[in-house]
Protein backbone atom coordinates (compact mmCIF):
# COMPACT_ATOMS: atom_id res chain seq x y z
CA UNK A 1 0.00 0.00 0.00
CA UNK A 2 1.34 3.28 -1.23
CA UNK A 3 1.76 6.37 2.03
CA UNK A 4 2.13 9.71 1.64
CA UNK A 5 4.13 12.08 3.75
CA UNK A 6 4.12 15.17 4.17
CA UNK A 7 6.86 17.25 6.32
CA UNK A 8 5.28 20.69 8.11
CA UNK A 9 7.81 23.13 9.38
CA UNK A 10 5.42 25.15 11.52
CA UNK A 11 4.73 25.84 15.14
CA UNK A 12 3.21 23.46 17.31
CA UNK A 13 0.71 26.26 19.31
CA UNK A 14 -0.95 26.65 16.48
CA UNK A 15 -1.10 23.84 14.12
CA UNK A 16 -3.47 25.49 11.25
CA UNK A 17 -1.96 23.12 8.67
CA UNK A 18 -3.93 20.01 10.19
CA UNK A 19 -7.84 19.54 10.15
CA UNK A 20 -9.69 18.95 13.88
CA UNK A 21 -9.94 15.02 14.59
CA UNK A 22 -7.37 14.18 11.64
CA UNK A 23 -4.08 12.58 13.64
CA UNK A 24 -3.12 9.08 14.70
CA UNK A 25 -0.32 9.62 17.41
CA UNK A 26 1.57 12.08 18.53
CA UNK A 27 5.18 12.07 19.71
CA UNK A 28 7.12 14.74 20.40
CA UNK A 29 10.24 15.55 23.28
CA UNK A 30 9.48 19.17 23.75
CA UNK A 31 12.33 22.03 25.13
CA UNK A 32 12.90 21.16 28.38
CA UNK A 33 12.50 24.38 30.24
CA UNK A 34 15.20 26.90 29.74
CA UNK A 35 18.13 23.67 30.00
CA UNK A 36 21.33 24.56 30.38
CA UNK A 37 23.33 23.95 27.35
CA UNK A 38 20.71 23.65 25.02
CA UNK A 39 17.84 26.01 26.10
CA UNK A 40 19.54 28.71 28.25
CA UNK A 41 17.19 31.31 28.47
CA UNK A 42 14.94 30.38 26.15
CA UNK A 43 11.80 31.35 27.85
CA UNK A 44 11.15 34.64 30.00
CA UNK A 45 9.36 32.35 32.88
CA UNK A 46 8.48 28.88 33.87
CA UNK A 47 4.98 30.62 33.64
CA UNK A 48 5.45 31.61 29.76
CA UNK A 49 7.01 27.65 29.29
CA UNK A 50 3.45 26.37 30.69
CA UNK A 51 1.63 28.61 28.74
CA UNK A 52 3.35 27.25 25.66
CA UNK A 53 2.82 23.25 26.51
CA UNK A 54 -0.86 24.69 27.45
CA UNK A 55 -1.30 25.95 23.72
CA UNK A 56 0.64 22.70 22.41
CA UNK A 57 -1.70 20.68 24.74
CA UNK A 58 -4.69 22.12 23.50
CA UNK A 59 -3.66 22.17 19.67
CA UNK A 60 -2.83 18.34 20.20
CA UNK A 61 -6.33 17.63 21.81
CA UNK A 62 -7.86 19.17 18.82
CA UNK A 63 -5.76 17.33 15.86
CA UNK A 64 -6.00 14.03 17.85
CA UNK A 65 -8.54 11.60 16.65
CA UNK A 66 -10.78 10.30 19.85
CA UNK A 67 -8.82 7.30 21.80
CA UNK A 68 -5.43 8.16 20.32
CA UNK A 69 -2.80 8.86 21.99
CA UNK A 70 -0.32 12.02 23.04
CA UNK A 71 3.33 10.94 23.93
CA UNK A 72 5.81 13.55 25.64
CA UNK A 73 9.08 12.72 26.38
CA UNK A 74 10.02 15.24 29.20
CA UNK A 75 11.57 15.58 32.61
CA UNK A 76 11.86 18.00 35.60
CA UNK A 77 14.75 20.79 34.98
CA UNK A 78 17.21 21.86 37.50
CA UNK A 79 18.57 25.44 36.98
CA UNK A 80 20.04 26.84 39.69
CA UNK A 81 19.94 24.45 42.00
CA UNK A 82 15.94 24.83 41.60
CA UNK A 83 13.81 21.74 40.56
CA UNK A 84 10.87 22.24 38.20
CA UNK A 85 7.95 20.11 38.12
CA UNK A 86 7.44 20.20 34.41
CA UNK A 87 6.29 16.22 34.28
CA UNK A 88 4.03 17.23 36.60
CA UNK A 89 2.63 20.31 35.24
CA UNK A 90 2.64 18.99 32.37
CA UNK A 91 0.38 15.73 32.84
CA UNK A 92 -1.49 18.57 34.91
CA UNK A 93 -1.93 20.81 31.84
CA UNK A 94 -3.12 17.52 29.53
CA UNK A 95 -5.32 16.32 31.82
CA UNK A 96 -7.20 19.96 31.99
CA UNK A 97 -7.40 20.55 28.16
CA UNK A 98 -9.00 16.78 28.53
CA UNK A 99 -6.63 14.54 27.83
CA UNK A 100 -7.17 10.83 29.91
CA UNK A 101 -3.71 10.15 31.47
CA UNK A 102 -2.44 6.47 30.57
CA UNK A 103 0.99 6.00 31.85
CA UNK A 104 4.65 6.48 32.66
CA UNK A 105 7.44 5.18 31.08
CA UNK A 106 10.95 5.86 32.55
CA UNK A 107 14.06 6.08 30.12
CA UNK A 108 17.17 5.39 32.07
CA UNK A 109 19.58 6.42 29.74
CA UNK A 110 23.07 4.50 30.15
CA UNK A 111 25.42 5.85 32.56
CA UNK A 112 27.88 8.47 31.98
CA UNK A 113 25.50 9.75 28.85
CA UNK A 114 25.69 13.33 29.59
CA UNK A 115 29.46 13.32 29.85
CA UNK A 116 29.67 11.78 26.20
CA UNK A 117 27.10 13.57 24.43
CA UNK A 118 28.74 16.66 26.04
CA UNK A 119 32.21 15.50 24.85
CA UNK A 120 30.93 15.26 20.83
CA UNK A 121 30.10 18.50 21.39
CA UNK A 122 33.24 20.08 22.44
CA UNK A 123 34.72 18.22 19.93
CA UNK A 124 32.35 19.42 16.73
C1 LIG B 1 14.21 18.55 22.71
S1 LIG B 1 14.23 19.09 21.01
C2 LIG B 1 13.66 17.67 20.18
C3 LIG B 1 14.48 17.35 19.01
C4 LIG B 1 13.94 16.21 18.15
N1 LIG B 1 13.67 15.03 18.94
C5 LIG B 1 14.92 15.87 17.06
O1 LIG B 1 15.47 14.79 17.05
O2 LIG B 1 15.20 16.77 16.26
C6 LIG B 1 12.87 20.21 20.95
C7 LIG B 1 12.57 20.72 19.55
O3 LIG B 1 11.38 21.53 19.60
C8 LIG B 1 11.50 22.58 18.67
N2 LIG B 1 10.54 23.63 19.03
C9 LIG B 1 10.67 24.61 19.95
N3 LIG B 1 9.57 25.38 20.01
C10 LIG B 1 8.70 24.87 19.08
C11 LIG B 1 7.41 25.26 18.65
N4 LIG B 1 6.75 26.30 19.19
N5 LIG B 1 6.82 24.53 17.68
C12 LIG B 1 7.45 23.45 17.14
N6 LIG B 1 8.70 23.04 17.50
C13 LIG B 1 9.31 23.76 18.47
C14 LIG B 1 12.97 22.98 18.80
O4 LIG B 1 13.40 23.64 17.65
C15 LIG B 1 13.65 21.62 18.97
O5 LIG B 1 14.03 21.10 17.72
Amino acid sequence: MATYHKLIIGNCMSMKEIPDNKVHLMVTSPPYFNAPFDYKGLFKSYEQYLGVLRKFAQETYRVLQEGRIAVLNIDDMLINGEKFPITADATKIFLEVGFRYRDRIIWKKPDGYLRISKLIITKL
